[in-house]
């Protein structure tokens, strides 16, 4: 399974990227509006050369027209871009024209196994269900990822699944276990998952123990 960033935070990617964990990133307009003193393109450029491995940049036009113009756009900004489009019927419309130019498409908002199909079929790439938002409605965000992966593994689609809006550590479990190949994490959420209270415990034990083994020669010496 492949692990992705879910922030356009530099400082948090190349964090990432030291601990040897990261394959991608995910932005949304959402997660750029929290960073400041720089364009949207310059992030994702920026991003693009910390990562070596596929950056999805949202685009937001709600017109076809518009919409093909800003995603080609968007794709010209560098080789690791994937483009992000909602799905709708326009961004399905998009993403068959697209597809057919080479573009690599991330479909987000995905709500269901249906959506996840159409978006397959239309040629998205990679198609992103939205777990947590999906559990937050009452349903099981999880159940979207087995059934989607299960579809394109079925009928060999090669679209693939991206976990996405996962909220803690047993979420990215879940999505492993699900079969998905890609899973998009917060930050937080991968900070979480390098935690446990018996490895810091186990750490000072062993630190500990290290340091009166290494002062015994000097006791030894100051008792003989
Ligand atoms: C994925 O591509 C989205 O950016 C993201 O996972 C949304 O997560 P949220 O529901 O926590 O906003």
């Amino acid at each position: 399974m492949r692990l992705f960033l879910d922030t356009a935070n530099i400082e948090e990617i190349r964090h990432a990227a030291r601990l040897g964990i990261l394959s991608g990133v995910t932005t949304n307009p959402s997660l750029m509006a929290k960073e400041s003193g720089i364009s949207y393109r310059e992030r994702v450029v920026e991003i693009c050369e910390v990562v070596n491995g596929p950056v999805s940049a949202e685009c937001i036009s709600r017109e076809l027209a518009d919409l093909l113009k800003e995603a080609r756009e968007v794709a010209t900004w560098h080789s690791n871009v994937v483009v992000k489009i909602p799905i709708d019927e326009v961004g399905l419309e998009a993403t068959a024209v697209l597809s057919r130019e080479g573009i690599a498409i991330n479909m987000t908002l995905i709500f269901s196994a249906n959506q996840a199909l159409l978006a397959a079929t239309a040629g998205a790439s990679y198609v992103s269900p939205f777990v947590g938002r999906i559990d937050d409605a009452g349903q099981d965000g999880m159940e979207v990822v087995r059934e989607s992966v299960a579809i394109f593994d079925s009928y060999h689609l090669p679209a693939q699944v991206l976990a996405a809006s996962l909220r803690h550590p047993r979420h990215v479990i879940a999505a492993a276990r699900a079969g998905a190949p890609i899973a998009t994490l917060p930050y937080t959420v991968l900070k979480a998952m390098v935690k446990h209270p018996l490895t810091d415990v186990g750490i000072e034990r062993f630190v500990a123990d290290a340091r009166s083994y290494q002062a015994e020669p000097a006791r030894e010496r100051a008792n003989s």
